[in-house]
C-alpha cells in the first residue's frame, strides 16, 4: 500500500518534470540482528516475498545456555532490544538428532564450529536410525513488554556423506520426502520446507496481520 503510493508520488513528479531520483522509500524500522550472513540471506528471500522489509545489523550477542531454543532466542532479543531500543528479530536454530538425544541441539553453532559435520558423521557411523530434525525459533520484540515467538521445524535425516557445499549443516540433512541434501537442492526449493522458512512464514503473517510490516 505504502509502496504503491510511493510509485504514484513518483509518476505524478516526473510527469511535472522534477527530480525524482533521491526519492527514497525511508528506510524499515524492523531490525534483524544477526552475525550470521547465510541467515540474512534466507530471510530476505522468505520475508521479501511477502512484503516485509527489514534492515540487517551484524552484532555478535551472549547467548545463554540452555535447553529450550526458545529460551535462548528470546532472552537474546530482549537483551538486545535493551540496548537498540527499536523494533527487533533474532533467529535461533538447531540441528536435532535422534539416535545422540537430541545433540547438537542448542550447541549447534558451538560443535559446528569445532567437530564440524565430518565430526557429526563419525558420530553417526554405524548408526542405523539418521533420524533428525532443524529447528528454527524466530523472537521479536516490539517493545519492553510486547514480544512474540514464532517456531518451525523440519523433519529429516541425516547423510551417510557431506553432500553438496552450502553453509553449516546443509551438506549432511536430508529433508523427509526428498533424497538431495539441503545443500545439494538451490535456494528456492529449501525455501519451500525449511524450518526457517516455517517459523519466518508464520512472523510475516503475524506482522501482516498486526500492520507492522516495516
Ligand atoms: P545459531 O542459530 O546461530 O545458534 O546456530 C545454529 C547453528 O546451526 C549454525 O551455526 C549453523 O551451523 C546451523 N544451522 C542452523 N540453521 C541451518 C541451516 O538452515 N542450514 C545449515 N546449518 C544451519
Amino acid at each position: 500500500m505504502f509502496q504503491q503510493l510511493v510509485t504514484q508520488y513518483r509518476a505524478r513528479l516526473k510527469a511535472l518534470k522534477l527530480d525524482t531520483s533521491r526519492l527514497r522509500s525511508p528506510p524499515p524500522r524492523l531490525v534483524f540482528v544477526t552475525s550470521n550472513r547465510d541467515k540474512v540471506i534466507e530471510a530476505k528471500r522468505i520475508l521479501q516475498a511477502c512484503g516485509v522489509q527489514f534492515k540487517h545489523l551484524s552484532l555478535r550477542y551472549p547467548e545463554i545456555q540452555d535447553s529450550s531454543l526458545r529460551k535462548i532466542a528470546l532472552t537474546s532479543a530482549i537483551s538486545v532490544y535493551r540496548r537498540l531500543r527499536q523494533p527487533l528479530f533474532t533467529e535461533d536454530s538447531g540441528l536435532f538428532i535422534e539416535a545422540l538425544g537430541g545433540f547438537p541441539g542448542p550447541y549447534s553453532s558451538y560443535v559446528q564450529e569445532t567437530i564440524g559435520n565430518i565430526g557429526i558423521l563419525r558420530l553417526m557411523e554405524g548408526v542405523r536410525n539418521r533420524s533428525s530434525r532443524f529447528e528454527s525459533v524466530v523472537a521479536y520484540v516490539e517493545s519492553p513488554r510486547k514480544n512474540q515467538v514464532f517456531t518451525g521445524s523440519v523433519e529429516g535425516r541425516i547423510s551417510i556423506e557431506e553432500r553438496g557445499s552450502r553453509w553449516g549443516f546443509d551438506p549432511i540433512f536430508i529433508p523427509s520426502g526428498t533424497d538431495l541434501t539441503f545443500a545439494e537442492m538451490g535456494p528456492e526449493a529449501k525455501q519451500k520446507l525449511s524450518h526457517r522458512a516455517i517459523a519466518l512464514g508464520k512472523f510475516a503473517s503475524w506482522l501482516i496481520e498486526h500492520g507492522r510490516k516495516r
